[in-house]
């Protein structure tokens, strides 16, 4: 791999141990992926803080939350003090939401060593964003602006959306790149990996939240880690997809794939045109998205369900906006949450303090339900007590939690989710 000077610099230990560790990381990592280089980042988001009973009993054995840090985020069994981050950097979801910890099953010591912990990150320089959704908070890369990111959802968003360059990275290497503004240079990063692979042609129309989780989940089955290229989205007045559309589209594509960059012909910024987004090749493949596709994966997605008595509603996958949070307290004005049901939202907490003052965390907790941040059923393995059937306005949800927590799931509309909470059954 080429290094500059500084780069070769860094790794000689110029500026000390943890950041020699960080490049020495990032130099591995980029050559085991062919990386030529490293690129110049000024936008890390990456798992920072230490959430679990086992990174405590670890940071109690070995010595404190620098030990952690060496051992999980700059895989260094050499215990290294850690310095304030010189990227501009965001702490990303946790594994529990601290406010709610008796619904989460958090202990008491669980959550005063997360709060060592966040306080720990935070003297770093790190912004506890707390959040899938970066952009949604304040972190919204300009297009061509190189990024060090982790979370699918935020990075396919990022890459087809915002136009900003990066991979899918891990904890590691966006822990080495908050300390060194370097991230190995190759995939997104690069115009090449950025071109369309495969191609689309819709002939029904996609507008509503549900079409465009549906229809990104079909499209993630079928191109896996591939670039899609979509041509035939409806626009106009009201039409052109927005932030919730555009964020379940691809939340669903790299869920039931790895798609981490799609184009919309005439919609995202690097494809003005079908030959754009291609680069001037022709696709390997191309396929058409209708009626019957959009039914055989409504299908699938349900297939786990059959009981229509629903235990739990969780909606807020991605974390919601608080467009969707106005719409769920609209839905939810005036009723109640059925006595045999739980209604879970999640958000950032940025947002959540924004409904507080627009009064939609009281419509939604006046009806029973409850504005939650910092993570999701998923991540945090947690629903309320007794679940077996949930139903959810997200496909990426769906297609997790019957795996994770053997769940029965119904994917539907967000008015059909509050319908089932205020019922307590899916349909009719
Ligand atoms: Fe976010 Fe959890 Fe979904 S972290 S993208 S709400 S699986």
């Amino acid at each position: 791999m080429n290094l500059s000077d500084e780069e070769k610099a860094m790794r000689d230990g110029r500026d000390g141990p943890a950041v020699a560790r960080a490049m020495d990381l990032l130099i591995r990592y980029g050559e085991a992926l062919d990386a030529q280089s490293l690129v110049e980042t000024r936008n890390v988001c990456g798992t920072v803080t230490a959430t679990t009973p086992f990174m405590r009993d670890f940071a109690q054995a070995q010595g404190g939350l620098d030990a952690v840090f060496s051992e999980f985020n700059l895989d260094s069994a050499e215990v290294v003090a850690v310095p304030k981050v010189r990227a501009f950097s965001s702490h990303l979801q946790l594994g529990f939401d601290p406010h709610h910890p008796a619904e989460m099953g958090i202990s008491e010591q669980t959550l005063q060593f997360y709060r060592q912990s966040e306080a720990a990150a935070a003297r770093m320089g790190v912004q506890m964003i707390n959040t899938c959704t970066p952009y949604q908070v304040g972190n919204v890369p300009t297009r061509g602006e190189h990024c060090a990111w982790m979370e699918s959802s935020a990075v396919v968003y990022a890459n087809s959306v915002l136009g900003a360059r990066t991979n899918t990275e891990g904890r590691e290497s966006t822990s080495a790149a908050m300390l060194t503004c370097r991230i190995p240079n190759w995939g997104f990063h690069l115009d090449e990996g950025r071109l369309g692979t495969h191609g689309v042609e819709l002939d029904i129309a996609v507008e509503s939240v549900e079409d465009w989780g549906l229809f990104g989940y079909w499209l993630g089955d079928w191109v896996q880690d591939r670039v899609p290229v979509v041509r035939g989205v409806v626009r106009g007045v009201g039409r052109a997809p927005n932030l919730p559309r555009l964020k379940h589209f691809g939340a669903a594509a790299s869920s039931s794939g790895g798609v981490e960059m799609f184009h919309l012909v005439g919609v995202t910024p690097e494809a003005p045109s079908w030959e754009a987004a291609f680069g001037g090749r022709s696709p390997i493949e191309l396929r058409r998205y209708g009626a019957r596709e959009r039914q055989a994966t409504l299908e699938r997605i349900n297939a786990t369900a059959t009981d229509r008595q629903v235990d739990y509603v969780m909606l807020g996958c991605p974390h919601y906006t608080i467009e969707q949070i106005w719409e769920a307290a609209q839905l939810l004005e005036g009723r109640r949450v059925h006595a045999n049901c739980a209604l879970w939202i999640f958000t950032p907490r940025a947002i959540k303090s924004l409904a507080d003052r627009n009064g939609y965390t009281q419509t939604i907790e006046a009806a029973g339900g409850k504005l939650m941040t910092d993570s999701c059923s998923a991540m945090s393995r947690a629903v309320p007590p007794g679940t077996k059937v949930v139903a959810l306005d997200s496909a990426k949800q769906a297609h997790y939690l019957p795996a994770i927590l053997g769940l029965q799931a119904w994917f539907g509309s967000t008015e059909q989710c509050i319908e089932a909470a205020c019922t307590g059954r899916w349909g009719s």
